[in-house]
């Protein structure tokens, strides 16, 4: 029966047979591409095997929106694939009822592990959203998710922001402020500006900031969220209340989102202890804000 479940013939496999496993039942869902590369690797016989294994499987749609560059590195690099798929699937027959906001899930990679997040009826794995949930399999379940999740996070907050040479200005404030040891817990949210950012502001804004650590934090607390909010837990309308107790208002403006009057031009990038965006604009606290108008 494998053959040709593997290859997805309706009529052969129809829905939710029985002797399916998590990778046929992913392949089935819409995951060709998923059981093709894990075809390629030795992957095949572990999800074959008793399990029971929960399988997060990125539609084909998701590989298709991979940078090129990306998928011929994977292609490429059977170890870095083979580390890659492995990411995706969890020991354990793990429902979607069973994850909660900010849990931290080890993979059968080993090293790396996922976060999930339930933004209202949205659950979402380091911050891809499950469009389908709980397919059942002879050995585990299969969440269908509408991203590969790619690169691994290995760095935390501050290893990322500090090793991307366009977040400088930032890593020079944090520093200032005294910030480190706060940031190295989590999980946080953190919206980072751009040193083009830190560029724009008002004149004499941020020498002064850098006078007053308590203005400075104040400052660099409104960039931050305690918990993890990736994109997908991000409406238009909503305010989120900042670290420094002030709300945020979020705009969504067709592909766009806008925190307060800051644009995010990365988004989701996710580290060990959270998720960064990174915004084009300083977000300032109103009151700051006007000592500068
Ligand atoms: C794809 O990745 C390469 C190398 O990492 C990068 O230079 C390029 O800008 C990316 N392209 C897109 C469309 O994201
Ligand atoms: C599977 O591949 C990995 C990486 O290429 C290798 O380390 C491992 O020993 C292989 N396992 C088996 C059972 O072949
Ligand atoms: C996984 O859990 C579901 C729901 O509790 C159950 O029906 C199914 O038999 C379990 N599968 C395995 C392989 O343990
Ligand atoms: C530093 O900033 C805080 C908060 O904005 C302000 O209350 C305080 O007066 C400032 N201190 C000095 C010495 O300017």
């Amino acid at each position: 029966m494998n053959g040709p479940c593997i290859l997805g013939l309706v009529l052969l496999c129809g829905s939710g047979l029985a002797e399916e496993n998590v990778l046929m039942t992913a392949v089935r869902l819409g995951g060709k591409t998923l059981g093709t590369l894990v075809q390629s690797t030795n992957l095949t016989g572990t999800l074959s095997g008793t399990g029971p294994f929960t399988l997060f499987a990125p539609v084909d749609k998701a590989f298709k929106a991979l940078n090129q560059s990306v998928l011929e590195k994977l292609s490429g690099d059977k170890e870095l694939l083979t580390r890659v798929l492995s990411y995706h699937v969890v020991s354990g027959n793990v429902t979607s009822g069973q994850l909660k906001n900010d849990m931290v899930v080890d993979t059968v990679e080993g090293t790396s592990k996922l976060r999930t997040n339930i933004y209202g009826s949205k659950v979402t794995v380091d911050g891809a959203n499950v469009i389908l949930p709980d397919q059942f399999a002879t050995n585990g379940v299969v969440h269908m998710i509408d991203r590969v999740l790619y690169p691994l996070p290995t760095q935390n907050l501050l290893t990322y922001v500090a090793g991307t040479p366009s977040l400088s200005q930032l890593v020079y404030a944090v520093s200032m402020g005294d910030l480190i040891d706060f940031f190295k817990g989590g999980p946080f949210t953190l919206f980072a500006p751009t040193d083009e950012a830190f560029g724009r502001l008002p004149p004499g804004l941020l020498s002064n900031l850098l006078l007053n650590k308590t203005a400075l934090n104040n400052v660099l607390e409104y960039h931050v969220i305690l918990g993890t909010v990736y994109s997908a837990g991000l409406s238009d309308n909503q305010r989120v209340q900042a670290a420094n107790n002030q709300d945020l208002t979020v705009k969504i403006e067709g592909e766009n989102v806008i925190i307060n009057d800051a644009k995010v031009t990365t988004a989701d990038v996710t580290v060990t202890n959270g998720v960064i965006h990174i915004i084009d604009t300083v977000l300032l606290p109103p009151s700051v804000a006007a000592g500068y108008s």
